[in-house]
């Protein structure tokens, strides 16, 4: 994507000006402007940090400490599924430092990588909120919980066969 493609439609920044309406202040408006980008580009370069300063009248610095803390906004692009694991306590006492691992063999990458094919990406995150059902996996932001290794192979079988995620 080219330093020109990052920037946001007209619809887009009539959306977000009615938005930062809503907020005390345009800083206020940073995370769901943040989402925005990431649907709209499918993740949040720095062309695009720096587009999204420029549009909220923010520093880049205050645009780059809310992405780089939180794991749900990713800076690079990732694999037509997204597996996101959570390894917080809860599903690590389950099984998903296992999990993952077992993904990683069976997709020939490691953690944070996209198979050749452009199909998977695997990562880990903090606590999906789920912790009852650990261990908990997202693909492609749709739940799964109590998430065995067969289970997760029997998944990727499906979305990789056109199935839902
Ligand atoms: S610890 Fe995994 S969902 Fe909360």
């Amino acid at each position: 994507m080219s330093a020109d493609a990052v920037r946001f439609s007209d619809e887009r920044l009539t959306e977000i000006a009615a938005l930062v309406k809503t907020y005390p202040g345009a800083q206020s408006a940073l995370m769901p402007v943040l989402y925005m980008a990431q649907e709209d580009f499918g993740y949040i370069s720095m062309e695009a940090q720096k587009m999204i300063a420029q549009v909220l009248g923010l520093r880049l610095m205050q645009v780059r400490e809310v992405v780089t803390f939180y794991t749900m906004f990713r800076e690079q692009p990732t694999g037509k599924y997204l597996l996101e694991v959570c390894t917080n306590a809860g599903c690590m006492l389950n099984g998903a430092n296992e999990l993952v691992a077992h993904m990683c063999e069976t997709l020939g990458i490691k953690q944070g990588q996209t198979t050749a094919d452009g199909l998977f990406t695997v990562t880990e995150v903090e606590c999906a909120g789920a912790c009852g059902g650990a261990p908990v996996v997202q693909v492609n932001n749709v739940y799964h919980e109590k998430v065995t290794p067969e289970l997760m192979d029997s998944l990727i079988t499906r979305v990789r066969d056109g199935g839902a995620a």
